[in-house]
């Protein structure tokens, strides 16, 4: 059998075999499609390749560890073992953008054990998929190891061409920066680190932050990322471009010379390669949920996805503000005193006016940020634990009023804890804020972590702060309490396994068109979103601005797109959570546009991506679960263009009312922004459709079944 293998890889691998391969085996897709190989060097490392029929896609990349006060664990290793499985089985998703998930893969388990002393030992694990593969490090029980510092981990991804590639810099803390497109050769990240923000930012390395898209000239399609981040620190992706390859380098922490530490056994997160042979493929992808953990949390109906508004776009545009105006006493204690600005924008009122327009429009939520003691003293300071408290409202805000007043209109209320990344205050509070909402039937909240993380010198995606994330998320449930973070730690698939983690940030958000001084997002903007960010999961992205330029509050900021595309998002930019994110009075200015909204779904019982290109433009339908209208979006970046739509998604002999929003003839995204036309049509799944889309536009259509 061994022999077998060896001469299948050594097919697989002409030139790595003359470099002295001493074992090797290798497992493929279920549809045969890709191919991992994996074996020894001659210093006895472990390595792994990756084929795409004939084409390498992953050369031989090396795999291995340095640890502190330990060897690393890389050289004089031997193949103890392997086994080779086949998995296939059809999941729910309780929301999302389908609902039957396929998960077949076929696996390959390598033990590796040290040929000498100490003998430590470890697995890696290969699941290959039709769409791509995930693969993890094992550290089973074993004697002499109880505990390991590593310091680094060393896996490699090296590539056979200089990929076109879509990425972010490696940044430690956040991932609110624009995409670059550059090839990998040409990949320089340092000297994107520039940040407008307020968060922090720590990039030490020329590395990218993933998913980190690539498209290869004969149309391959690749996104790195990882799967399942527990117990664990971030990975970020160094990038050699000189030899086009990408190694893995940890988060790593101020407060410790290791970057991870883990009792045995454990098991590392998946390293994930999505490969495709096109755009929409990746975004069909199921890879990062499939590598996760089934539900843990069984019953999830208290959570019901919904559209929401919220006291939110007016802090953003300068309207009103988060802070009421109270000082601290002598005692440290919040107090008012008297001398309130008059801009809160929190005020039981205000909500108040937000619920009555959610509930003529069918809209279950409203967010109210500003709402709870300590924004006076949020940003820029080093003091920021103990500041605010999640239970105490400002005295202008009435939690008990607003929350009965809402449940008689049907709208819930959205919490919002802001901790400013003071992340001890927020631990030592969850149980009494999570018991506030429980008490009063309040089921998601909306946390952030704006600022440099306390305690000191920990960055928010090392294992400190992916620990204190998922205990979050876990906590959260006990309550029956969703999660949508902000300035979160990255989507991996966890939603999987807890699925009260229903949305969160983790990009350029809506907000940077309000006040970004680099003018915000641009046209292409969402076009790379889509095929990069989008991968990981859930976006809480905050659509649908109407006033474009909302000159009345900042003449050099506006939204880059036209409004059909802000309709657009509500379909493109998946969440279980829709922000209708613009002013009530700028909605009720505009009726017609406000008809999407009103009617587009937010759960899906399945996706067709239609139509794509990695930066350029993409076109996705959606099946709405419960009544089975399709809802459908496109959006480019700022080229104009024409699409083709085939609506043979639609059920054969049923006749559907199409409501198309699109862009008007004279319609851009910086000249003419609000030309929109509305329009209706029959079709059925013979219908073919040629849209239109403008510079930085799109179309939104609902698809009412008749
Ligand atoms: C940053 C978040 O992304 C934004 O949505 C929120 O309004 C502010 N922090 C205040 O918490
Ligand atoms: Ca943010």
């Amino acid at each position: 059998m061994k022999n077998t293998y060896l001469y299948v890889i050594c097919m697989l691998l002409a030139v790595s075999c003359k470099k002295e391969t001493t074992r090797a085996t290798n497992v493929t897709s279920p549809n045969k499609v890709l191919k991992v190989a994996f074996g020894l060097n001659k210093e006895k490392q472990p390595f792994y390749l990756v084929k795409k029929e004939d084409k390498t896609v992953i050369d031989t990349s090396y795999l291995g560890f340095e640890f502190k006060n330990a060897k690393a664990l890389k050289h004089g290793l031997k193949i103890s073992s392997t086994k080779e499985t086949t998995f296939n089985e059809t999941w729910q998703m309780p929301w999302g953008e389908q609902l039957d998930v396929v998960n077949n893969y076929n696996e390959l388990k390598v033990d590796l054990e040290e040929e000498n002393e100490p003998n430590r030992k470890f697995s890696v694990v290969f699941k290959v998929y039709n769409d791509g593969i995930g693969f993890r490090y094992e550290f089973p029980k074993q004697q002499g190891v109880d505990e390991v510092l590593i310091t680094e981990e060393n896996t490699e991804f090296n590539l056979t061409e200089d990929y076109k590639t879509f990425w972010i810099p490696g940044d430690w803390d956040i991932y609110e920066h624009l995409y670059n497109t550059t090839s990998l050769s040409k990949i320089d990240a340092i000297a994107k680190a520039d940040h407008v923000n307020l968060a922090q930012t720590s990039i030490p390395n020329n590395a990218v932050n993933t998913p980190v898209t690539m498209v290869g000239k004969d149309g391959t399609h690749l996104s790195f990322h990882e799967a399942a981040l527990v117990d664990y620190s971030g990975m970020t992706l160094g990038v050699d471009t000189e030899n086009l390859g990408l190694k893995s380098i940890l988060v790593g922490s101020k407060r410790n010379d290791y970057k991870v530490k883990r009792k045995l056994p454990f098991n590392t997160p998946w390293r994930t390669i999505q490969i495709t042979n096109n755009a929409p493929d990746l975004i069909e992808s199921n890879l990062i949920v499939n590598l996760n953990e089934p539900n843990k949390l069984e019953d999830i109906s208290w959570f019901k996805p919904m559209k929401y508004t919220g006291v939110w776009w007016e802090m953003h545009l300068g309207k009103s503000s988060w802070s009421y105006g109270m000082t601290k006493d002598e005692k440290g204690k919040w107090v008012d005193t008297g001398k309130a600005h008059g801009k809160h924008g929190a005020t039981t009122e205000n909500v108040k006016r937000f619920i009555d327009f959610s509930a003529k429009n069918n809209i279950k939520g409203v967010l109210v940020e500003g709402w709870n003691t300590g924004w006076e003293h949020w940003i820029g300071f080093e003091d920021r634990e103990g500041v605010f408290d999640f239970v105490t409202p400002y005295p202008d805000y009435d939690l008990d009023e607003v929350v009965r007043y809402g449940k008689e209109k049907g709208v819930d209320i959205i919490m919002h804890h802001e901790t400013s990344a003071a992340t001890d205050t927020y631990t030592k509070q969850q149980d009494t804020a999570f018991a506030l909402m429980k008490k009063h039937g309040i089921h998601s909240v909306k946390t952030g972590y704006v600022g440099k993380i306390l305690p000191k010198g920990e960055f928010h995606h090392g294992q400190h702060m992916v620990n204190h994330y998922n205990n979050t998320v876990e906590k959260a449930a006990k309550y029956q309490v969703a999660i949508n973070a902000h300035e979160p730690i990255k989507a991996t698939g966890l939603r999987r396994t807890y699925p009260n983690t229903i949305s969160r940030e983790g990009l350029r958000g809506q907000e940077f068109n309000a006040w970004s001084s680099d003018g915000g997002n641009p046209p292409e903007h969402l076009p790379i979103v889509a095929f990069t960010r989008m991968l990981a999961g859930p976006i809480d992205f905050t659509p649908g601005i109407f006033n474009i330029k909302f000159d009345e509050y900042n003449k050099t900021n506006q939204v880059n797109t036209t409004l059909a595309q802000q309709l657009a998002l509500y379909v493109v930019i998946y969440s279980p959570i829709q922000m209708a994110a613009d002013l009530v009075e700028h909605y009720e200015a505009n009726p017609t546009a406000l008809q999407f909204i009103k009617d587009v779904g937010v759960d899906w019982i399945q996706t067709k991506v239609l139509n794509g290109e990695v930066g350029e433009y993409v076109t996705i339908a959606r099946e709405e679960r419960e009544t089975n209208n399709w809802f459908l979006g496109a959006i480019t970046d700022e080229n104009a263009r024409e699409l083709t739509i085939n609506f043979d998604f639609l059920e054969e002999g049923a006749t559907y009312k199409a409501t198309i929003y699109k862009d008007g003839e004279n319609a851009h995204w910086d000249t003419n922004p609000l030309d929109l036309v509305v329009e209706t049509k029959e079709v059925t799944n013979s219908t073919k459709m040629n849209l239109k889309l403008a510079a930085g536009g799109g179309v939104a259509m609902s698809i009412i079944k008749q």
